[in-house]
């Protein structure tokens, strides 16, 4: 997030001195004003990539707190891979008009499409590409939605399938009977089944993990509704095997009070449902949160959290969905990490995750950042456009 803050920052500098707005209304002709823009974003994207290149050195020698860009950008993650900026904001330029405009400088989407491509622009170089995690609601699926079959990600997930890829659906969705998951994601499950190109082996390499890291689930032809459970010890990690039922009891209990409070104080028409694994609140029929509402109470609940012990002792995630708002048991960094495990030891140079919550206050996908590559999507759609873009890469 503020990583692309800082990018929209730098390319207004260049938007300003040579976008010609007026380029309509006066017949004083300057320079070839498109091609002077297109030239210095270029350059500032070019830039960029050796401040990351740079900060990569630094964390090779173990001192990433050194880096120039660590110094301009405190809240930076860690860097799996180099990012081709300057070659990926040719390709988003080429398609947004980015350098073009007059009126509109570059954006917040502009900067989020060209760090995306960017990304998979490295992952076919280097990588190499050998898992893929994707979030459910708003990354594979409308929220609240189902994958089905007309379902255009479909085709582009059995291609990465072929081609040996693992895949692994990491939603916070949490239910633990395979059923709920196959009601979720039917159209997938039944490609992948009726699928004559796929072999067996590749077939296993898809697994759905829900309640952000508590519910594994195996792809399987043999076994009804086409999922397995895995059993825990083939995928949870070792700080996880320590986790102790009194604290998961009681980091509900707190989590559910504070839920409790925040639709008392804010009158908000909510239904409150506890799980084994996570707390939440979802809204009464006909019934939608203001986006202010959700976010007080994912704050309220965090604070909380943070400053009891058994939010030091437990992992949790407390998120905004949209329309609802959880408390889970773990997150997403863990729920990458276990599929990482489970195909055995894949590092986060290897590994992708798509998601669409990457906002760090209140989103639960912003995590994974600290165990693979990420792109940040706002659309099913856009995932799609990101496979294809991978797809068309590699087979180059
Ligand atoms: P995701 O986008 O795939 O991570 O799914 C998030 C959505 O799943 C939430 O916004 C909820 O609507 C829904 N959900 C259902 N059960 C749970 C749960 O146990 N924890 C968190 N979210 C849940
Ligand atoms: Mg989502």
């Amino acid at each position: 997030m503020s990583r692309l803050l800082g990018i929209k920052g730098l390319l207004a500098v260049p938007f300003v001195l040579h976008s010609q707005p007026n380029a309509a209304l006066t017949d004083v002709r300057t320079d070839d004003t498109v091609s002077n823009a297109r030239r210095r974003y270029a350059e500032i994207m070019r830039d960029v990539e050796q401040l990351v290149n740079d900060h990569i050195e630094h964390q090779r020698r173990g001192i990433p707190e050194r880096s120039k860009l660590k110094l301009l950008v405190p809240s930076l993650s860690i860097f799996f891979t180099p990012l081709m900026l300057e070659e990926a904001f040719m390709a988003q330029d080429a398609r947004r008009a980015i350098s073009s405009r007059r009126f509109v400088s570059p954006s917040f989407n502009d900067i989020r499409l060209i760090l995306n491509t960017a990304q998979i622009m490295s992952l076919v170089k280097g990588g190499p590409l050998k898992l893929v995690t994707f979030d459910g609601d708003v990354t594979l699926y409308d929220d609240g939605a189902s994958l089905i079959p007309s379902n255009q990600v479909i085709s582009r997930i059995l291609d990465l399938m072929s081609m040996g890829i693992c895949v692994g659906v990491v939603t916070a969705a949490g239910y633990e009977e395979a059923k709920r998951y196959n009601d979720r994601l039917h159209g997938l499950l039944e490609a992948v089944h009726n699928s004559e190109s796929l072999t067996e082996t590749q077939k296993k390499n898809l697994v759905v993990l829900g309640g952000e890291a508590n519910f594994m689930f195996r792809f399987n032809s043999q076994v009804p509704h086409l999922l397995e459970p895995v059993p825990r010890d083939m995928w949870a990690l070792d700080e996880m095997k320590a986790w102790k039922d009194e604290d998961i009891t009681e980091l509900l209990d707190i989590s559910e009070a504070t839920l409790r409070d925040s639709v008392k104080t804010m009158r908000l028409k909510a239904d409150i449902v506890r799980k084994s694994r996570a707390v939440g609140i979802i809204p009464q029929a006909g019934t939608k949160f203001f986006r202010e509402q959700l976010e007080e109470t994912v704050l309220a609940a965090q604070k909380v959290l943070e400053l009891s012990d058994v939010g030091r002792r437990l992992p949790f995630c407390a998120f905004n969905g949209g329309n609802d708002v959880f408390v889970d048991i773990g997150d997403k960094r863990l729920g990458v990490a276990c599929c990482q495990r489970l195909f055995g030891d894949i590092q986060g140079l290897n590994t992708l995750h798509v998601g669409d919550q990457f906002l760090s206050i209140s989103g639960n996908d912003f995590k994974t950042r600290m165990v693979c590559t990420t792109c940040w999507v706002a659309s099913p759609a856009e995932t799609v456009d990101i496979l294809d873009e991978f797809l068309e890469l590699a087979s180059r």
